[in-house]
């Protein structure tokens, strides 16, 4: 298939491309490189064995988009691009809301163009909010919390509405939970621009020794050990779901939002132990306040993506610290050095 793949060369992007190319899979690389390194595709490029075309170019620049339509002629997209800091989205939402929302409606509009019926989006567990039970079923209300969650539940409604306006066309929103770990290889990983915000990233740069010590954001949450609990998934299973809804794609109608999760919930402590272990380093920590807008714990109910997509996650807490720590350590410096 020929599949165009909107923000390949990040994190989630570049491990799934090294799946659509062992799979032969023809593919197209959309990307701004605003959060990411053409280096990263070069690795790809690498450790698959198989080329890859590449275009920059930015969601929203609609006649950018169109040309590579025009020249590669995608069966499907796979949709990735787009900015991902909660955070940092409460400071700049018109910035989410215009390359998410807007980029979005952007590409959908050129697939509509180019009779391309297919698409997987990249959506969040975060647009689920604070649960009213657990684990997370995709009937679950869906009351995000910030700017960047409502831009995902504002893309997966347009998407949606665009699969029902188009006859054949067919969508997956992905829900991921909290994406971890890295190539086998050490490769390729996740290479954040600054501090990280995400738990993994921070653990591995203290096991480093590019930052001193993990802050746990509080440890009096009604959790195992009272810190926060959270659905790792290795990137290698996550990668793999994308193949698997790519050909769901032939099965289902319409549109179909799917959790992507192990359904096991890991503590903060349980995740710093269990990186000690694999690093052989010491993760010096201190508790601090609660984050605002945490909750205290969220996991996946797994059985949609099973009986639609016949996708199980396979791999546990070691691989995911094991594959971090071969990325961090063979690339202290991430894709820069
Ligand atoms: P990432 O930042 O590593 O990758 C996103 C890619 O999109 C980058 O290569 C970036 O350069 C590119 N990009 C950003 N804005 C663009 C634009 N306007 N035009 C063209 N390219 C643009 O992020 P990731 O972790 O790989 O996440 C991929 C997708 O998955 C995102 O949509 C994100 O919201 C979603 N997601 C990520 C997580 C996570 O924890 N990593 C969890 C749930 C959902
Ligand atoms: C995990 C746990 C923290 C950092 C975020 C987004 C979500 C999705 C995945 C995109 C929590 C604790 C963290 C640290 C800590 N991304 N923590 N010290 O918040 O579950 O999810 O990434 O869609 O939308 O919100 O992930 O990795 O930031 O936090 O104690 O330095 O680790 O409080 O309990 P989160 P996280």
């Amino acid at each position: 298939m020929r599949v165009l793949v909107t923000g390949g060369a990040g994190y989630i992007g570049s491990h799934t491309l090294v799946h659509l190319l062992r799979a032969d899979h023809q593919v197209l690389v959309y990307d701004n490189f605003s959060n990411s390194s053409p280096e990263a595709l070069a690795r790809v490029r690498q450790i698959s064995n198989r080329d890859l075309a590449s275009r920059e170019g930015d969601l929203r620049d609609a006649s950018r988009i169109e040309d590579a339509f025009a020249r590669f002629r995608p069966d499907a997209v796979i949709h990735f691009a787009g900015l991902k800091a909660v955070g940092d989205s409460h400071g700049q939402p018109l910035e989410y809301y215009a390359q998410n929302v807007a980029g979005s409606i952007t590409l959908l509009q050129t697939m509509a163009r180019h009779g391309c019926a297919r698409v997987v989006f990249s959506s969040s567990a975060t647009v689920y909010g604070e649960p009213d039970y657990l684990p997370f079923d995709e009937t679950h209300p869906l009351r995000p919390q910030s700017p960047y969650g409502r831009s995902k539940l504002m893309i997966e409604t347009i998407i949606r509405d665009w699969v029902a306006a188009h006859s054949g066309a067919r969508a997956i929103l992905l829900r991921y939970f909290n994406p971890v770990g890295a190539h086998a290889s050490g490769r390729i990983g996740e290479d954040p621009r600054d501090i990280p915000n995400n738990l993994m990233p921070y653990i591995a740069q203290v096991a480093i020794g590019r930052r001193a010590e993990l802050a746990v954001h509080g440890n009096d949450y009604p959790t195992s050990d009272g810190t926060g609990e959270r659905d790792y998934i290795h990137v290698e299973d996550l990668a793999r779901a994308h193949l698997a809804a790519l050909d769901a794609l032939n099965r289902i109608a319409g549109c179909e939002a799917i959790n992507v999760g192990t359904g096991q919930s890991t503590s903060v402590l349980e995740m710093r132990a269990a990186f000690e272990r694999s690093s052989g380093r010491p993760i010096p920590y201190r508790i601090g306040p609660r984050r605002p807008g945490d909750v205290a714990r969220m996991c996946a109910d797994v059985r949609k993506a099973a009986s639609l997509m016949g996708w199980q996650a396979e791999l546990g807490l070691e691989e995911m610290c094991l594959s971090t720590w071969a990325w961090q350590s063979a690339n202290p410096g991430g894709y820069g050095e």
